[in-house]
């Protein structure tokens, strides 16, 4: 019989493939994540194989996307081509690359400690003959209340727990209602977890409820990314394929319950010792996690199935199918604002404390919705902007996530431009803030001008060293500047970038506009994410991404969403006032906004 088997080139490792399914799904299911941007319809070129042995005809798409040099070489796009019989495929090494820049901290405001969910140790005197109070009534007796409610299933636990306890009990209260009771005191052991659902990254954050100290974190790609680079790619997957929204759930949830398992072995806990889980991210990857059809959010009026906050507890049925692998006694995804703005944003605006500030501060969280939040405690403008993916990295040709290999800083001396790459090794790629600076570079050495157009190659500014001259190069129909043998900057991904920096910039210019005032009274301007950690601050001025103010003025903030989510864990003022920030901001979708085109073509142009 015929044996269907894959040997993948540089480790050697073999596997059965399914010749039904498309390569790339055969690799994934052996947990081989290649980048596939586009959702595997063969558009973004990105899940490139090379075939050492049994290369497939080439697809149509693939022959648009490779040049006819690679197809040559054995180079097949894997979404495309079914293959069976044996076959050896050369993977590219950073296929599946752990993440080497996860962003798992960040500027936060939060001191507090006053978390909802509090464990009180009671030691309670037994019934007696004359005083043969009720088991719930001890134990309110025992919290001093009787504000508490205790549910039929845990007053059914109750009875035998404190006789086997000798009315030594544990009780947590979270909401007004006992939650759990444990045998003898587990005070110490209460915690928390905060989560950040990423498009492109998970992080989660165990925190001690009685300190207030983060105990351990775990970092991980998000393993939707395989399945769609971005929001839309995921929202447009959920809504043509029968399994959609199902794969992607059990993608996130299944690489999450991993995580929080991992996150609790490294303190030495078990997941019943976590009350609470705060879960943020933006609107889809809420929906997504919570099992709810995010098709809606993608089209017009862009609709969420639901903005409040949802509070989920364990052993409530839609808890247990929604995650049969994980405990925390309760699980929470606070408000989002809208079907663009969502959790990870809310958790942006606590953590920069803009409830409590008196100046007027801008944050600016790029992915590929841009997020912009500009206000204070008295006015709070909030909206967002289609910058795309090429920050990700996406439709850019050589571009790539924050991953070793990628180059993240480029700069120019005399001599030549110079980079650094992400674990210094060769550089496969160029990710967002490489990007940024690469753009700079080609405005500052004359090679692109203020419209974003490439000069002539032939044509370039006296003075320039021979090794920079020798970089930029027309091949085809494109110009390309080489930054090395692999890796370039085209015209295309030049005009990847002017799109990306003209809708952040003109949805900045609107939200100043509507709060009357000048660049120079906003008193900081903060940059989210990952991305906003990494880029340049100079080169992000400099091509207009965001305004031009003093550098110091500007900081980055990190994983502000994460602290967000961490301040909402341990603050019950915070969490109030979180759930009423729906009530308080002001929303500005700048697709119906009249002067956006106006703005955002006036924005294109480098100053
Ligand atoms: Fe294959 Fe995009 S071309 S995933």
């Amino acid at each position: 019989m015929k044996t269907n088997k894959a040997i993948v080139r540089p480790s050697g490792r073999e596997f059965p493939i399914d010749p039904s399914s498309t390569l790339l799904t055969n690799l994934q299911k052996q947990g081989l994540s290649l980048e596939s941007v586009c959702g595997g319809k063969g558009t973004c070129g990105k899940c490139r194989v090379r075939f050492i042995r049994g290369a497939p005809p080439p697809s149509e798409s693939g022959k648009r996307r490779l040049s006819a040099k690679d197809i040559d070489g054995g180079w097949r796009l894997a979404c495309q081509v079914k293959v069976g019989g044996e076959v050896e495929i050369f993977v590219p090494p950073t296929s599946g690359e752990a993440p080497t820049r996860i962003l798992a901290e960040g500027r936060s405001v939060g001191e507090e400690v006053d978390p909802e969910a509090k464990k009180y140790f009671l030691r309670l005197q037994p019934q007696k003959l004359d005083r043969p109070i009720g088991d719930a009534d001890l134990v309110l007796e025992g919290l001093g209340t009787d504000e508490v409610h205790i549910p039929l299933e845990i007053v059914r636990e109750l009875r035998h727990m404190l006789r086997v306890s000798d009315y030594r009990i544990t009780v947590t209260v979270l909401e007004g209602t006992v939650r759990k009771i444990e045998m003898g005191d587990t005070i110490d052991t209460n915690f928390g977890l905060a989560v950040d659902i990423g498009t492109s990254t998970l992080v989660v954050s165990l925190i001690d409820l009685s300190s207030g100290e983060e105990k351990a974190v775990s970092v991980g790609l998000n393993p939707q990314r395989q399945l769609g680079a971005d929001v839309i790619t995921r929202i447009q997957y959920c809504k043509e394929k029968p399994d959609g929204l199902d794969e992607m759930w059990a993608a996130v949830t299944d690489k999450l319950s991993e995580m929080i398992e991992q996150t609790c072995e490294k303190v030495g806990i078990g997941q019943v010792d976590i009350s609470e889980a705060i879960v943020v991210g933006n609107p889809t990857m809420q929906h997504i996690f919570l099992r709810l059809d995010p098709s809606p959010i993608g089209e017009m009026p862009y609709a969420p199935a639901i903005t409040q906050k949802v509070r989920l507890f364990a052993g409530q049925a839609a808890y247990e199918t929604l995650y049969p692998r994980v405990a925390p006694s309760s699980i929470v995804t606070p408000p989002n604002l809208s079907g663009f703005i969502g959790s990870d944003i809310v958790g942006g605006i606590i953590s920069q404390g803009f409830l409590e500030s008196e100046e007027v501060q801008l944050m600016v969280d790029l992915g590929t919705n841009a997020e912009i939040v500009l206000g204070n405690r008295e006015r709070l403008l909030v909206s967002n902007a289609a910058a795309g993916p090429a920050f990700e990295g996406a439709n850019i040709g050589c571009g790539m996530i924050g991953v070793k290999g990628a180059i993240d800083r480029v700069w120019f001396d005399e001599e030549d431009v110079r980079f650094s790459v992400i674990g210094d090794v060769e550089p496969a790629g160029i990710c967002g803030s490489g990007l940024v600076d690469s753009v700079a570079c080609l405005l500052d050495l004359g090679i692109l001008d203020h419209t974003g157009r490439m000069s002539d190659c032939s044509a370039l500014r006296e003075g320039l060293s021979w090794k920079i001259k020798k970089r930029f190069r027309e091949e085809g129909k494109e110009k390309r500047f080489w930054l090395s043998d692999k890796v370039y900057i085209s015209q295309k991904d030049v005009r990847q970038v002017q799109a990306a920096k003209a809708a952040v910039a003109a949805g900045i210019e609107i939200l100043r506009k509507k709060m009357g005032i000048e660049m120079k009274d906003v008193a900081r301007v903060m940059i989210a994410g990952a991305f906003g950690t990494y880029v340049n601050p100079v080169s992000a001025m400099r091509i207009g991404l965001i305004p031009n103010v003093p550098l110091d003025k500007v900081m980055s903030v990190g994983n502000s969403a994460l602290e967000g989510a961490k301040m909402y864990l341990l603050s019950r003022r915070v969490r109030k006032v979180a759930d009423q920030i729906r009530d308080i901001a002001e929303l500005h979708e700048l697709s119906v906004e009249k002067e956006f085109q106006e703005e955002f073509v006036s924005r294109m142009a480098f100053g």
